[in-house]
């Protein structure tokens, strides 16, 4: 073997076993007992994990003449050193762009500058003739999702639109992840809002209540049901979205839904931090109520809940968020979060008996893996699989700082917390690329991985 992990414990969502792992170039090629290679790597006392993967990213990602902090190489640095080697972003095309140029943009803005595997969502920003033949086409070479949206300026589609997209989604084997928030309920509710002089970042998360959320997941998983078409809820944040989830789900549908860390682990109290300082949560849709922690991590333990992704989309608050001193309809929306996704989901979740640890991998890893194509050269470890794997030291303290995280952006959401485990050695694809927290791979080395077409039984 060109390497051996050596006295790990191995664990994946189907196992956990104590064995060694052979690596043979790019590929797991053992998983055993007494393996021998050319380098070994010592991984008592630690576990070894699959590559985790986030499958919601926004790098270098445009609103107006702003662009989201973290590019293609400093992003996924971050990812790395947080355990991530896979992540999946979206091309950046509006209403009336062609789709073809956008999946070009994206692919010459990625290649050769990641420092870890990729794949893309596409957008779909409209549902011409055109935009249906290019989606058709693009399914074929390896873009087996794409986002939808029901709100922004642009992007932002009719319900017609969003049928014929959905009845083609599922022709061609094309997961639609949506974005789901009622465009005209915001647009009421912000005007009301201002009008009364409530510019305050605080007044963001009133502008976007759990209700807009969930009318929005509502009509979409009925139109779903209306062509008979598989559905992926993006960024999941309350009870009341939940609830409609799972009233499609025993309507028979099929229908996925992802949460994020700071919908776990942050709330709307962090809106009414001193001066403007809750403009660094201002996100849609926007934190809510604690009550929503338990519904949320119980949805995860259960099943009801698949995918934990961190909609990474990092502003500089001193330069970017101020944009929106005079109005909370002004701050870009987003935070940061590629880099803390796994130790906090293994410290609040494993570490405090809220997921197992193969569960934890199951929505970090394996779920993402399978539901956007990557499966199972992605998401798990077994004898074929790609050997990106995360050597974890489950007993390390690091207290979270934007000081000393990779991420390219001045604040870090979850500052001064303290998580117990960290990643310490992170392979991708048999090379170690992170070693005792410090990135020693180069941009460049990832590469972007074609998804397989989803497949949706009825
Ligand atoms: O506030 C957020 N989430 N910004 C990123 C774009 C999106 O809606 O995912
Ligand atoms: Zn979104
Ligand atoms: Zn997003």
């Amino acid at each position: 073997m060109d390497c051996a992990i050596k006295n790990g414990t191995i664990v994946t969502a189907e196992r956990i076993v104590k064995a060694d792992i052979g690596i043979q170039g790019e590929k797991v090629a053992a998983i055993e007992p007494g393996l021998k290679g050319d380098k070994i790597i010592d991984a008592s006392g630690l576990y070894v994990f699959p590559g985790f993967i986030d499958p919601h990213v926004h790098l270098l990602m445009a609103i107006g003449d702003l662009i989201s902090s973290d590019d293609f190489t400093t992003g996924t640095i971050a990812a790395a050193c947080g355990g991530t080697t896979t992540v999946i972003d979206f091309t950046e095309n509006y209403r009336g762009d062609d789709l073809l140029e956008g999946v070009k943009t994206r692919r010459a803005q990625a290649d050769g500058k990641v420092a870890v595997d990729y794949s893309l969502h596409l957008t779909l920003a409209d549902a011409t003739d055109k935009t249906l033949e290019q989606l058709s086409l693009l399914a074929q070479e390896g873009y087996a999702s794409a986002k939808l949206y029901t709100t922004y300026e642009g992007l932002r589609l009719q319900d017609g639109e969003i049928l014929r997209l959905l009845a083609a989604t599922r022709d061609c084997g094309v997961l639609p992840m949506i974005h789901t928030e009622n465009n005209d309920a915001i647009a009421y509710l912000t005007a009301e809002l201002l009008r009364q002089g409530k510019t305050a970042p605080k007044y963001h998360p009133m502008s976007r209540p759990p209700l807009v959320e969930a009318e929005a997941a509502n009509r979409v998983t009925i139109l779903a049901q209306l062509v008979n078409a598989p559905l992926y809820i993006a960024h999941l944040t309350c009870r009341e979205t939940l609830e409609r989830v799972q009233a499609a789900r025993q309507r028979g549908q099929k229908v996925y839904a992802e949460t994020c860390p700071q919908y776990l682990l942050l709330s709307q109290d962090d809106y009414e931090r001193p001066g403007f300082e809750g403009a660094k949560f201002v996100l849609s849709p926007p934190l809510r109520d604690k009550s929503n922690w338990g519904v949320l991590w119980s949805a995860l333990a259960d099943g009801a809940l698949q995918v934990v992704a961190t909609d990474h989309c990092p502003w500089y608050y001193e330069t970017q968020k101020v944009r929106g001193r005079d109005s909370f309809a002004k701050i870009p929306n987003g935070a940061p979060g590629i880099e803390t996704r796994v130790p906090l989901l293994f410290s609040e979740g494993v570490g405090k008996g809220r997921l197992s640890l193969q569960r934890f991998v199951e929505v970090c890893a394996t779920a993402p893996a399978r539901l956007f194509g990557l499966y199972p050269r992605k998401g798990t470890i077994a004898v074929g699989s790609d050997a990106d794997l995360v050597i974890y030291d489950p007993d390390k303290e690091v207290t979270l700082s934007y000081k000393t995280l990779h991420q390219r952006v001045d604040y870090c959401p979850y500052e001064g917390r303290v998580v117990r485990g960290y990643p310490r050695t992170v392979l991708l694809r048999g090379q170690v690329i992170v070693e005792d927290g410090h990135f020693i791979g180069y941009a460049g080395q990832g590469q972007f991985i074609p998804g397989k077409a989803f497949a949706f039984q009825s």
